[in-house]
């Protein structure tokens, strides 16, 4: 696996390939989830690339950007071991040089959901994306199902300015009790991990009540929210059913619908979504 961590090593290495090329942005740290996305693209493309980057502009400024998790030794370590041709790993300043000042922003979609509890954070990921496309000129780039606006933030950035690129949405990686896998898992103490568990226990009750029949958000999210706040520990920053197209609140559910949450469990921001429709359901048996 070849370790690059300059733009111009990993545009030399790029146009010596032939065949399709996968990518899997990643701010490292990786996990089960990340792993998916890499087999993914194994299967799917000749070489695939990932990227670890820590992406300073998409935190703000009271975020956890300082003490995000990072460990690029192991992270080395189990990309060899998985056979990813190689990993691009840039310094801040190789891709924010001094000077920089040019931004990729999406509208509309970027203000509601996370982008209104998490101002600029979506043009930093379309920013540093658009970068990493640029870069290595990608056939496709996996990005995970649990990050469903960002996936369609990427989605309408990608179309909006005619990238060449096809972007595969992999299904959210769960542990055992549900609990989406994310980076930011291990910042839980054991209290904390144990009553994370309600995340999932509340997306499963929504997709139990669309099930039966249920297509007043009305009724839904005030269900989930009961279950979310039988836990102490959690606050809840938003519970939201939205279309998942435009990202707009809707009252009646159609399919699809992307019913999503962030909740606090102590410093800990969280996300969890799943995605209600007539054909299949995001769900996985617990
Ligand atoms: O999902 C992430 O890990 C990040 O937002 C991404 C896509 C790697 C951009 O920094």
């Amino acid at each position: 696996m070849r370790i690059i961590r300059s733009i111009t090593e990993m545009r030399e290495f790029r146009y010596a390939l032939s065949g399709s090329v996968g990518i899997v942005p990643t701010m490292g740290c990786l996990h089960n989830g990340h792993m998916a996305l890499v087999r993914q693209s194994m299967s799917e493309n000749t070489i695939t690339i990932t990227s670890l980057f820590v992406n300073p502009t998409q935190f703000g400024p009271r975020e956890d950007f300082d003490k995000y998790p990072r460990d690029e030794q192991s992270d080395i370590k189990r990309l060899e071991q998985s056979g990813v041709d190689a990993v691009f790993i840039p310094s801040s300043s190789e891709m924010y040089p001094d000077g920089f000042d040019s931004w990729v922003d999406v509208s509309g979609i970027t203000h509601v959901l996370e982008g209104a509890c998490r101002p600029g954070h979506f043009r930093g990921v379309a920013t540093v994306c658009s970068k990493l496309f640029n870069i290595i000129n990608p056939t496709r780039a996996y990005f995970g199902q649990k990050d469903a606006q960002q996936v369609l933030v990427i989605k309408k950035m990608v179309s909006d300015l005619s990238m060449n690129i096809e972007i595969v949405v992999v299904p959210t990686v769960r542990e055992d009790d549900g609990l989406a896998m994310s980076s930011r898992n291990v910042y839980l103490n054991p209290s904390e991990r144990r009553a994370a568990s309600v995340l999932y226990k509340a997306l499963l009750k929504a997709q139990r009540m669309y099930s039966s029949g249920e297509r007043d958000a009305k009724a839904i999210i005030p269900a989930m929210t009961a279950i979310i706040q039988s836990e102490p520990l959690i606050r809840i920053d938003y519970v939201a059913v939205s279309d998942n197209a435009g990202l707009k609140d809707i009252e009646f559910l159609r399919s699809p619908a992307l019913v999503s949450m962030a909740v606090f469990i102590g410093k800990t921001r969280l996300i969890d979504n799943i995605i209600l429709s007539n054909s299949d359901v995001d769900t996985q048996a617990i």
